[in-house]
């Protein structure tokens, strides 16, 4: 008999009505998913609840990766999910490589872990974290640099795709992918890649649109994938600066939701999906993660209100990544390679 668990919550979405993405690949993306980042706020085990409650809600498409820590208890929803009558082809499940797995045989380990903890034999994306393969400790403050860290250098994170691809053809992956990319970076890759790029994980909000890099990938059929779309308002303290605009407090954005009567939140979530992007939105409150999956079915925004959201790009971005700089006393711009060309070393 099968676990009334995960037979679709009375109020939950049937997962058929949630809006989906093509791959190049031909195969079918859920629209919305579910992160799970915690962000050092809250537990594992809050979060492996959560992915169980978002399966009953009607999620279907899980973005998890190595360094979040929790892969091992995701596993075990995953596998009462399973248990309980769900298929493993229903669902569609991310994870990545950490920064400290580049290069030769690492990427075939730092793979077989993650299936290990998520109890699966096949992961739908997998993708390369950060393009760059600099370590700094779990929780280290913005200042921290690590000694070893290096520049973007081609020649390695090729070598680093290289055994992403070799996992396609073992079949330990459907797809690749990366994250935290700019266009120059891209351009190397679309020309050097056997297997291209599916899906590029980049961090996409109102108030941060990314739209040179956000019309590179749709032209290039990388399907973006956006991750913090409210703004990540319960980032951790050390990714937070003064100058930090807030997505949920935007007087359009404050306009829409209540003409709609629901949470700003949710207008993000609702501008992610028309726009394009796959937004992976972070919650383990039931509440907050049924309204982010059902909004994208119910309520469309206007033509107008697209337009107008449209015009409140700040270009700010959250996730700045200063532990991952190779020089003392250098700008964290450097790392998106902000003037189109690859900052050089
Ligand atoms: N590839 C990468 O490098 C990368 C980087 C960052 C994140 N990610 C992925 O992206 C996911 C999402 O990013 P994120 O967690 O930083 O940010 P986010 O999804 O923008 O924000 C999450 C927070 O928003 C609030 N929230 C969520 N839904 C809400 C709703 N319906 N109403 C009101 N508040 C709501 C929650 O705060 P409260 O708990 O206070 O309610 C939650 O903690 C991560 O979990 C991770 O999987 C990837």
């Amino acid at each position: 008999m099968e676990n009334q668990e995960f037979t679709i919550a009375a109020d939950g979405v049937e997962p058929s009505k949630v809006p989906q993405r093509t791959l190049y690949t031909g195969v079918k993306l859920p629209g919305v998913g579910i992160g799970t980042f915690g962000s050092d706020r809250f537990t594992g085990e809050e979060i492996a609840e959560a992915v169980k409650g978002a399966i009953s809600v009607g999620y279907r498409h899980i973005d998890c990766a190595s360094v979040y820590g929790n892969e091992h208890l995701i596993g075990e929803s995953l596998k009462a999910a399973m248990e309980g009558g769900i298929k493993r082809e229903e669902l569609f499940v991310t994870s990545k490589v950490w920064n400290d797995m580049h290069g030769d045989g690492d990427v075939l380990i730092s793979v077989a872990k993650s299936l290990k903890d998520l109890k699966l034999e096949y992961l739908d994306l997998y993708l390369i974290h950060w393009p760059f393969p600099n370590y700094h400790a779990p929780g280290c403050t913005v200042e921290s640099r690590s000694k070893d860290a290096k520049p973007y250098i081609h020649e390695d994170f090729m070598k680093t795709w290289r055994q992403m691809e070799r996992l396609v053809e073992m079949g330990l992956v459907k797809h690749i992918g990366t994250s935290n990319m700019t266009v120059a970076k891209l351009k190397l890759l679309m020309r050097d890649a056997k297997i291209k790029p599916a899906a590029n994980e980049m961090e996409l909000h109102p108030h941060f649109q990314q739209q040179e890099l956000f019309d590179f990938c749709m032209e290039n059929k990388i399907q973006p994938i956006g991750f913090c779309p409210i703004g990540s308002p319960t980032r951790p303290d050390r990714d937070k600066t003064e100058n930090d605009t807030v997505d949920i407090e935007d007087p359009v954005v404050l306009k829409i939701a209540k003409r709609l009567n629901v949470h700003p939140a949710v207008v993000c979530i609702k501008w992610a999906v028309q726009r394009g992007q796959v937004p992976i939105p972070f919650s383990v409150r039931r509440n907050e993660y049924l309204s982010n999956l059902m909004c994208s079915t119910v309520d469309p925004i206007t033509d107008e209100e697209m337009a107008e959201l449209s015009k409140i790009d700040k270009n700010c971005r959250l996730i700045k990544g200063q532990v991952f700089l190779w020089k003392d006393d250098q700008p964290w711009e450097d790392l998106w390679d902000v003037n189109g060309e690859i900052t050089p070393a």
